[in-house]
């Protein structure tokens, strides 16, 4: 006990005449901390003006083209089609698409797509340069520029997004085999992502998309609720 006690106060004392030094090197790290802290807080910030995942000019350019082509011709075919999912969410926050995204999303109603031969639509899409690429299991078409060069940025794409109308709960449910087989309970299973046919109903509003003007669902708030109810009321953040 008296040994312990002796080391004590010997510590004590030791640390009383290196005080000054002590003090002095927490003074030092201490600022060599704050100065990386400032560093790291610069290094947000420049960040933030310069996001990772930026689009290129020349993406948005190509689709510009492409939704303007994809738009024109589905009018054309008499498809009800309209902004959804992010492409909503950038034309509700920025009348335009998402700055970090390069693609663009349409929805459209099935029963409409439907009355038009599969070969019919390829071959309308590829008559003006545009491929067109099914899934059934997503019920999605993929549209891309055929003829667009392969840089060394992602090609833009549009991806327009089947829905049609279950009679049993009179919603609009997402197409394809994926999601065939669940009940038609909207509730129980988010991802037939329905929502009420009524947003769809012609004739839908016009939206400013950058420099296009594009059909949209008649509440564009209603939609994203029911497209994000989670998230809708807050600001979408960048995936990448
Ligand atoms: C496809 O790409 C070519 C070459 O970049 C461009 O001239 C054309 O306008 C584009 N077409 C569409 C529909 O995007």
């Amino acid at each position: 006990m008296a040994f312990t006690l002796g080391l004590l106060r010997r510590r004590c004392r030791l640390w009383g005449r290196k005080r000054g030094l002590a003090v002095l090197m927490v003074a030092m790290v201490g600022t060599a901390l704050a100065a990386t802290y400032l560093r790291h807080l610069a290094q947000q910030r420049g960040v933030k003006e310069q996001p990772p995942c930026t689009v290129t000019q020349e993406q948005r350019r190509g689709l510009y083209l492409l939704l303007a082509a994809v738009s024109a011709l589905l009018t054309r075919l008499s498809i009800t089609h309209f902004l959804c999912f992010d492409s909503l969410w950038g034309a509700v926050h920025e009348s335009g698409p998402l700055p970090w995204d390069p693609h663009a999303h349409l929805c459209a109603l099935n029963e409409k797509v439907s009355r038009h031969e599969e070969a019919e639509l390829l071959r309308a899409f590829r008559r003006r340069g545009l491929a067109l690429e099914y899934s059934s299991a997503e019920g999605q078409y993929t549209i891309r520029n055929s003829s667009s060069a392969l840089g060394t940025f992602e090609a833009p794409t549009v991806r327009v997004v089947l829905f049609e109308e279950d009679e049993r709960v009179q919603m609009l449910r997402r197409v394809g085999w994926r999601r065939r087989l669940l009940p038609p309970d909207c509730d129980a299973h988010p991802s037939l992502q329905c929502f009420p046919p009524n947003l769809a109903a012609s004739p839908l509003p016009i939206r400013p998309f950058g420099p296009l003007s594009l059909p949209a669902p008649r509440e564009d708030i209603d939609l994203l609720k029911f497209h994000y109810p989670e998230t809708w009321w807050r600001p979408l953040q960048p995936h990448c």
